[in-house]
């Protein structure tokens, strides 16, 4: 696959003649880094200062003025080792390449530091900075630098950069008329979290090195400093290992990839080889790469589930010894790695290998999603649990984890793994990286282990950041970038001592879908800029429209580094409210106050010269609402639709007797009465409601009797992502709110309906007379042994109430 961007970060780092040249000077060197600019008068003010900085940092003083970078400038280190010097690397080198600014020339020992032509950049061992902070001052003549540890030095650079003009980001020689400066302000910076990760899933769909170094480079602009590399899955093992050459000859490729949704009946496929690895020369010129950027990179090795690509190459180990091709579709697979002394000590070897190569302290060994089926039904499972006294296969599941741990303990290593290693009892030093919500997160903090936050609902990018019907397929879910920005990684629910466990928050990119770089960097940002500032910037400073506004002018650079992210920014927004009095209204919002906002309600697409929206919009009527944002005569973001189908119900509330869960409450109750439908192809979006572990019991008054013919339900149905079709539903009627009486029932749905994604069940209710209409709708309960989720509740999604 051609690479579009023409600039590997790599080309920004030192020459060696520059090292030498630093090398040098470090006899010289005192305490400070200087910059100077000789003979420079104050820039002119071009505009009002800018300080468009993702993530925010936790303190900033604008101050009036800017300090320009020249030809002229001067560096003057003072004591700074040769790891802090290095960390202001992609500074020169970018001011070298699109400024052609060459500061190099410039190095000298601390001095002049107080003469007035001297702008100072100064290292300093301040215990009032942290490890990765950093204290930058920007006046007219001078920046200074302090940092106690490179990475501080490192982000002070980054800070920079962005507060440089755009250009500084071109990967040639940029306009000449671009002023090189940088507003003043004086800033005090440090990270909220010690972990800020982004994940990378190169399993599903495999991406070559140029393009993972792109994703370290995209992190470390926005101070993200661990990289999860989810290297091995059901669809292909993708990391040389040397004593097990199968597992990339075999594992590596699989024979044709399915097309279209996994959900889609029936299933095709492309026919087409696939595959790829990293080499060991690979993973090693990665992680130098990560290392320069101040970059961890943890390894996710998964065991015991997801191992089908492992098995294929290596069938001996699963517990039937069958085989088994390289999985071809996505999902859960029941051949899972039987807990053999062979599969011990083959994973012991492949894991040994990877410590060679990962300096990491954390190494990730997965244990989410392993179905229990195979080793239920395997002799040798049982005899192993009975030999060990271990309950069931969860507390087998424990023991290989708490093995896996004490082997990685003993090679100065810990262990990492997804929520489900707490099942059967948590490994004793082991760190949980809680997806399946926050709890997992909360109840490992609970019991004094450390913890990454990496909830689905707010942390998995792979999910649709918009309901427009012409967005790219997606695995499901609904995450607006909003919704990623405002994720708190600490819960409410921790005392301040548990919450020390909270580590932090990462963005998973699952790439399923995925299926082009293009396409990855699409769902990936600027989601992935939400999360950098909610694991750096402190809460009171956390913002989403002034972070909005920052990211409209940063997104340019992203052009400039050729970056496809998406531009959901610019659309509208609609809020859909109902009361029992005023019936429905939409109101509609750009998220750009300076813009307005112009509608229509026939279907049309919304011009220049339709009306401008000024308050709610009663829908009185059957329509289509379709809105979007103008500025000065053009178009900004695409217009928004919503249709509105009124009914009896429609514009009534809902009591219901248990709420939604809070991740998928989004809409609130009144979502189940306020004239529209959910999405057809995902649950996340304001119309759906989902209920976890509970059953759906929402009583509406009609304000008056009412004639009825029938009502319509709708559940979501998507088993992957655990939501199931409800068992029953039952209507009953009431004229008083008091007593009512069954009126219809529809029963078995979840066997009827089972090939549907969002089936509708019509309940007929003729002859039904009534003011009060409750439903009651019976969960599926517990999901099937050799599901998603198997032993867990299934989610319950329900959308509009049709009644007519
Ligand atoms: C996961 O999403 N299965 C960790």
């Amino acid at each position: 696959m051609p690479i579009n961007h023409s600039i590997s970060y790599a080309m920004l780092f030192f020459t060696k003649e520059k090292i030498q040249l630093f090398q040098k000077l470090g006899t010289y060197l005192s305490c400070m880094i200087l910059f100077s600019c000789n003979g420079n008068s104050n820039p002119p003010l071009l505009e009002e200062n800018q300080y468009n900085i993702i993530p925010i940092p936790a303190r900033l003083v604008p101050q009036a003025g800017r300090f320009l970078f020249s030809n002229d400038t001067k560096i003057n280190f003072d004591g700074a080792d040769d790891a802090l010097k290095i960390a202001l690397n992609p500074l020169f080198q970018k001011l070298e390449l699109a400024a052609g600014i060459d500061l190099f020339k410039n190095i000298s020992p601390a001095q002049n530091t107080t003469s007035e032509n001297f702008i100072s950049v100064q290292l300093s061992t301040s215990d009032k900075i942290s490890d990765e902070g950093y204290n930058l001052t920007i006046s007219k003549n001078r920046i200074e630098i302090q940092a106690k540890k490179a990475a501080g030095v490192f982000y002070a650079v980054q800070t920079l950069l962005q507060l440089l003009p755009t250009a500084i980001e071109s990967p040639s020689l940029a306009a000449k008329n671009n002023v090189w400066s940088v507003p003043c302000c004086e800033i005090e910076d440090a990270p909220r979290y010690p972990y800020r990760g982004l994940h990378l899933d190169v399993a599903r769909h495999f991406y070559d090195i140029t393009y993972v170094k792109k994703y370290l480079d995209v992190m470390a602009m926005h101070k993200f400093n661990t990289f999860h590399w989810h290297l091995t899955d059901d669809q292909g093992w993708r990391i040389e290992i040397k004593k097990y050459p199968k597992l990339t000859e075999v594992g590596a490729w699989r024979k044709e990839t399915l097309i279209g949704k996994h959900s889609d009946r029936p299933r095709r496929f492309d026919g087409q080889r696939y595959g790829g690895f990293y080499t060991q020369d690979d993973v090693r010129e990665i992680v130098r790469y990560a290392k320069e950027r101040f970059i961890t990179v943890i390894p996710e090795i998964e065991m015991p589930g997801h191992s089908q690509a492992a098995l294929a190459a290596y069938p001996e180990l699963g517990c039937n010894q069958l085989p088994v091709e390289v999985a071809t579709q996505w999902g859960v697979f029941n051949d899972v790695f039987c807990p053999t002394e062979a599969t011990f000590g083959f994973l012991e070897n492949i894991l040994t290998e990877v410590i060679g190569l990962f300096p990491s302290t954390y190494i990730h060994v997965g244990g989410d999603e392993c179905p229990k089926k195979s080793w239920n039904n395997s002799l040798f499972c049982k005899n192993l649990m009975a030999q060990k006294g271990l309950k069931n296969a969860m507390e087998l599941q424990s023991y290989l984890i708490q093995r896996i741990e004490k082997f990685l303990n003993s090679k100065g290593r810990k262990l990492i793994g997804w929520d489900e290693i707490l099942e059967g009892g948590l490994a004793p030093d082991a760190t949980v990286m809680s997806w399946r919500g926050t709890e997992g997160g909360i109840e490992a903090a609970r019991q004094g282990h450390d913890v990454v936050m990496s909830p689905g609902s707010h942390c998995y990018l792979d999910h649709h950041q918009s309901l427009a019907p012409d967005e790219p397929l997606a695995i499901g879910g609904f995450l607006p970038l909003e919704k990623a920005y405002s994720f708190d990684p600490t819960p409410r629910e921790l005392t301040p001592q548990q919450a020390t466990h909270v580590l932090g928050a990462q963005g998973n990119v699952w790439s399923e879908y995925l299926d082009s770089w293009e396409k990855l960097e699409y769902f990936a940002y600027p989601r992935a800029l939400a999360l950098a500032e909610v694991n750096w910037s402190p809460m009171a400073v956390k913002n989403y429209e002034k972070f909005a506004d920052r990211l409209a002018a940063h997104l340019l650079r992203f052009d400039l580094l050729h970056i496809n992210y998406a531009k959901h920014l610019f659309d509208v927004n609609f809020s859909v409210k109902n009361d029992a009095k005023n019936g429905i209204a939409v109101a509609a919002e750009s998220r750009d106050k300076a813009a307005e906002v112009r509608y229509t309600t026939d279907g049309s697409e919304p011009s220049i010269l339709s009306p401008i929206y000024k308050n709610p919009i009663k829908i009185a009527n059957n329509c289509t609402l379709k809105a979007a944002a103008f500025k000065n005569g053009k178009q900004m973001g695409r217009s928004l639709s919503k249709k509105f189908n009124l009914h009896k119900a429609a514009g009534k509330t809902f009591g219901v007797a248990t709420p939604p869960h809070g991740n998928y409450n989004m809409g609130g109750i009144a979502a189940l009465s306020n004239g529209v439908k959910g999405s057809d192809t995902s649950f996340g979006d304001n119309e759906w409601l989902g209920w976890w572990g509970e059953d759906f019991d929402g009583t509406i008054d009609l304000g008056q009797i009412e004639n009825l013919n029938s009502a319509t339900l709708r559940f979501y149905n998507d088993n992957e992502n655990w939501i199931y079709l409800p068992r029953n539903v039952e209507i009953l009627a009431s004229s008083d709110g008091i007593n009512f009486q069954t009126v219809g029932t529809e029963k078995d749905i979840f066997k009827k309906f089972g090939a549907e994604l969002a089936p509708s069940i019509v309940v007929p209710l003729e002859n039904v007379s009534c003011r009060y209409l409750k439903f009651k709708v019976q969960r599926f309960g517990r999901i099937p042994t050799g599901f998603a989720g198997e032993g867990k509740e299934a989610w319950l999604f329900v959308d509009e109430i049709l009644v007519q």
